[in-house]
């Protein structure tokens, strides 16, 4: 028995995919005090634990027999400022495009291209969240936590994340082991805009002045125009990450498919191939089973038309990882997280 949390709780609310799972126990904490305790507790009982954010880059693949935290520390505070930038912390359950947008709205730049990503600011160092030639690790000073395990809390500073495309810390030795309640970001009051994005460089060609508003304006309308909104339609944004390959295995695919988009990638040397691309090239793009589909504008968004289950999602998605590997001998990893 775990004081202070809901039993039994559907978590379809709480998951942008909208799949029905069920949490033996459920909790949103609005404090580090709320937290320490669920986690004293849950330590006592010995049940799993699952911090649960925004919901949008997880699946539940069956009801979850422990107790799912759903953070909700908010609080946007400036904590240093100089003539060149601002120090910015906020709480994990801020909304993560609350945050850009007061970002923007108080002339700060090093977020604007990641504006309308879905969830919310404590996952956004989880993954490293990325869109339009930005990251968070761009502009991510620290993050601040707590130790499931013993409850200390921590600060983890940009460089002891070990960020990379889609990935940190938080996904790989400290899987599981932290729960997230502030991120620092350090922002600028004379940024220099990202704007090398294919098509953020088209959409702001329009205008003859550029600005942070703008830049936030044009990559909501691009994103609106190719990512469906969870509101309507259930998804959990990209669902496949683009993989990343060696410069000779990319010469391969480039003699047999000279049009395949390839991007530099972080690591020296590696080459970022287009998931999407191959993904449309395999005539998925658009393609549908019941309940479960390819989106017809992006092929990297995997979609629930309404009443499709988890299971029927896995299944669909290790039908696509086959046709590409079939295909162009690349596996496709998940970028969203499956909980078994
Ligand atoms: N492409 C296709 N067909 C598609 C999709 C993409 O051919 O259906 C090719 C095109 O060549 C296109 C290129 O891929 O020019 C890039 O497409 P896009 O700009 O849509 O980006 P992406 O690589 O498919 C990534 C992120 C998105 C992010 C965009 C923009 C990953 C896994 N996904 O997608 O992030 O919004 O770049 O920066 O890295 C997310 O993580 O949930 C997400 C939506």
């Amino acid at each position: 028995m775990i004081n202070n949390t809901k039993k039994n709780k559907s978590l379809k609310p709480f998951t942008t995919f909208g799949f029905e799972a069920r949490a033996r126990y459920f909790a949103a904490p609005e404090t580090l005090d709320e937290i320490e305790n669920l986690l004293a507790d849950a330590q006592k009982s010995d049940i799993p634990l699952f911090i649960l954010g925004g919901g949008s880059n997880v699946v539940f693949a069956c009801d979850f027999d422990g107790l799912v935290i759903c953070p909700r520390i908010g609080g946007i505070k400036v904590v240093d400022e100089d003539g060149e930038h601002v120090l910015l912390k906020a709480g994990a359950g801020v909304v993560w495009d609350d945050f850009v947008r007061y970002a923007v709205e108080h002339n700060l730049g090093g977020v604007e291209n990641l504006s309308a990503i879905p969830g919310n600011v404590g996952a956004s160092p989880v993954q490293n969240i990325g869109a339009y030639g930005m990251e968070a690790k761009d502009s991510l000073v620290a993050v601040n936590g707590v130790f499931i395990e013993n409850g200390k809390q921590f600060t983890l500073e940009n460089a002891e994340c070990r960020f990379a495309y889609r990935d940190s810390i938080f996904k790989n030795e400290l899987k599981r082991k932290t729960v997230v309640t502030h991120v620092v970001f350090k922002l600028s009051k004379n940024p220099e805009y990202k704007l090398d994005y294919g098509n953020l460089k088209d959409e702001l060609s329009k205008y003859d002045e550029i600005n942070l508003r703008r830049i936030r304006q044009s990559v909501i309308a691009i994103r609106a125009s190719k990512l469906p909104d969870p509101k309507d339609l259930g998804n959990a944004g990209s669902f496949f990450k683009n993989p990343i390959v060696d410069r000779t295995e990319a010469n391969r695919l480039l003699e047999l498919y000279p049009s395949m988009p390839v991007y530099p990638a972080d690591s020296s040397g590696k080459v970022k191939l287009s998931a999407g691309w191959m993904i449309e090239k395999c005539s998925l793009k658009g393609y549908r089973e019941n309940n479960i589909g390819v989106h017809r504008q992006q092929a990297l968004v995997l979609v629930n038309y309404g009443e499709g289950t988890a299971s029927e999602l896995i299944a669909f998605a290790q039908m696509m990882q086959t046709i590409v590997f079939e295909k162009f001998g690349v596996i496709i990893e998940p970028e969203v997280n499956i909980i078994n």
